[in-house]
């Protein structure tokens, strides 16, 4: 007998570079009765940490080598068509897509990224805060554009910068905060 599943879930990749906490935080929140996703594929453009994750939880995987990036979107493009993917999340992915490969997936393709943009875009977001003497930095979803952190965004938090702030404990803070943004983000545009 067909077992009843409820309503359809969105199928869900997650693209990862690095250490995979926010994939393993998604993927915990697909397996909850509210999420409107499912993750059906990992894609790393190396052999990140995070693909642990993909493991643990029996998710397909991918490692797509991203040198050339037209072959690498190509590639990407056959599998999540074939696996009939709908919905795209960058989590610490390290590259940047071309407007040929995010046109396929119009408003299906978010980011997370560790500071209150527009403000610090790019790299070592938390360094440059701290240097700068911000009062705050944060965390933000935002759809993802052919240009670096700069699509529309979805949600934002921000965070305090204390006195004696370091990199690490502001990181530390701003992750926390992502792991609660990303689900929210998501349950904001796809409910
Ligand atoms: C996060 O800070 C995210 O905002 C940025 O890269 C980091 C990824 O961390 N884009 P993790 O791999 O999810 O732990």
């Amino acid at each position: 007998m067909e077992k009843l599943t409820g309503p359809k879930k969105i199928k869900t990749a997650v693209f990862i570079s690095g250490k995979g906490s926010n994939l393993n935080n998604l993927i915990k929140f697909s397996k909850t009765k509210k999420s409107p996703i499912i993750i059906d594929l990992v894609i790393s453009n190396r052999k990140a940490f995070g693909l642990k994750y993909a493991d643990k939880y029996k998710i397909n995987k991918r490692i797509i080598n991203f040198k050339n990036t037209k072959i690498a979107e190509n590639k990407c493009l056959l599998i999540l068509k074939k696996r009939n993917i709908q919905f795209i999340c960058l989590a610490g992915f390290m590259r940047i897509f071309s407007n040929n490969f995010i046109k396929n997936f119009k408003k299906r393709i978010i980011n997370i990224h560790p500071s209150y943009l527009p403000k610090y875009k790019g790299l070592n977001t938390s360094v440059r805060a701290l240097k700068n003497k911000e009062k705050f930095s944060g965390c933000t979803v935002h759809y993802v554009t052919a240009k670096l952190d700069s699509g529309n965004i979805i949600l934002q938090k921000k965070v305090k910068i204390t006195k004696n702030e370091t990199e690490t404990s502001l990181d530390k803070k701003i992750i926390k905060e992502e792991h609660k943004l990303y689900p929210a983000a998501i349950l904001k545009i796809l409910n």
